[in-house]
């Protein structure tokens, strides 16, 4: 079975639609969601509609959580608190729906685990070896028998402990999973992308052979950061969009 992850969408229609054009093309068997479906930019309905008719399921984001009024976001930084906030007080009552309906993490075919920070605390950032090492020894990541997906950071590719223990980084390229060594993967950001590169990005996995593929999509970069401004969303959510950071 072919799986599509998607991660960080974060209320960006535009990637989004790029993105769906591209799994149209590609057609996997199954889409699934790592969470912050809402947050950040001007499409927080379109986006939660569309995943909830594409997707076969999801797990719920930080920014989720708070669109839903399941958390404050009083940890946020004031910018993002603001824009969650402007997608609690703009998505429909079967949206807020859904997202309040997204557990926290939940397995999928192949054995793999979907998350949206860590297995061990959704919130957490898994952003170097050190981290990646200490959350692959976590009971969660012990019963998983494929890997664990993750988003939160917005940084496609990953992390692999090699047989002989050594935890090291996965490049966002084409990866093969083998038995006995145990990977975190990141697809990258549909909606904010922070690692240099503003194309769209999710990923493919074959549950069959075990591997895994990165895509990146170009959409109209424009278009989405005139949204966030005509919204009076914060500048520097229109900004991350043009810089890719
Ligand atoms: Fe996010």
């Amino acid at each position: 079975m072919n799986v599509a992850i998607l991660a960080d969408i974060h209320a960006n229609f535009d990637a989004l639609s790029a993105v769906a054009a591209e799994l149209a093309f590609r057609r996997p068997d199954r889409i699934y969601h790592l969470g912050d479906l809402v947050g950040y930019n001007a499409q927080p309905e379109e986006c939660i509609r569309w995943a909830m008719a594409n997707t076969a399921a999801g797990v719920s984001g930080n920014h989720d959580a708070v669109a839903c009024g399941r958390a404050t976001g009083r940890l946020f930084h004031a910018a993002a608190r603001k824009a969650a906030l402007w997608s609690r007080d703009r998505i429909s009552p079967e949206a807020r729906g859904y997202l309040s309906s997204l557990p926290v993490q939940r397995f999928i075919e192949g054995g793999a685990l979907l998350v949206h920070g860590a297995p061990s605390e959704p919130g957490r950032y898994v952003d170097s070896v050190d981290h990646a090492a200490q959350e692959l020894s976590t009971l969660f990541a012990s019963v998983a028998a494929g890997p664990i997906f993750f988003g939160h950071t917005h940084e496609a590719g990953g992390f692999v402990r090699r047989k002989d223990r050594r935890v090291e980084s996965v490049p966002a390229k084409d990866f093969r999973l083998l038995p006995g060594e145990p990977a975190m993967l990141n697809p990258g950001s549909v909606g904010q992308p922070r690692d240099g590169d503003r194309d769209a990005s999710f990923l493919l996995f074959d549950t069959v052979d075990g591997t895994v593929t990165w895509v990146r999509v170009p959409y109209d970069v424009e278009a989405a950061r005139r949204k966030v401004l005509e919204a009076g969303l914060p500048r520097e959510f229109a900004d991350r969009l043009r810089d890719g950071m």
